[in-house]
């Protein structure tokens, strides 16, 4: 089965409390679970940086479930083609703390914050390094 590949960058509506962001950590991966979905989440400064894997039709519903949350606005959604293989396989969605993803790839959300002003299908240079820095970031997950 081909797997879909997304990254979306979104502006929280109100800055997320701690405790809502661990809420919606825990119901995300419920139900993430169920879909067959994996992937990774980050907050940092009132914006969200997620990154989604699954089928298409999942990927798709979840999206579409996502985007309709009244919590925060999509600014920019980066749909990735050159990736293959499942790259978070083991996380339902691992979250990180900006610090936490500092520490392992400093400037990993600088450089996709870039692209919150950039197009939305990425030349093929940027995607594979943004394929690559993903990559990385996921053979650290534990
Ligand atoms: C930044 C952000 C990321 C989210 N990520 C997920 C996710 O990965 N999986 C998920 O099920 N819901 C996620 N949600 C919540 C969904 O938008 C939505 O509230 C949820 O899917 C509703 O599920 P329900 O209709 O089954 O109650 C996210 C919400 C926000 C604001």
């Amino acid at each position: 089965m081909k797997t879909k590949h997304i990254i979306y960058i979104s502006k929280a509506v109100a800055p997320f409390e701690k405790s809502e962001l661990l809420d919606l950590e825990h119901q995300a991966q419920i139900k993430n679970k169920k879909l067959g979905i994996t992937g990774m989440l980050c907050y940092v400064q009132s914006q969200f940086i997620q990154y989604l894997e699954g089928s298409a039709e999942s990927v798709d519903y979840l999206m579409e479930s996502i985007s309709m949350d009244q919590r925060h606005t999509i600014i920019k959604r980066i749909q990735m083609s050159g990736i293959g293989n499942r790259l978070f396989e083991d996380w339902s969605l691992r979250y990180y703390a900006p610090d936490d993803l500092e520490a392992i790839f400093p400037n990993f959300l600088g450089f996709v914050l870039e692209y919150g002003g950039m197009a939305t299908v990425l030349d093929t240079d940027m995607e594979s390094l943004l394929v690559n820095n993903l990559r990385f970031i996921a053979a650290q997950a534990q």
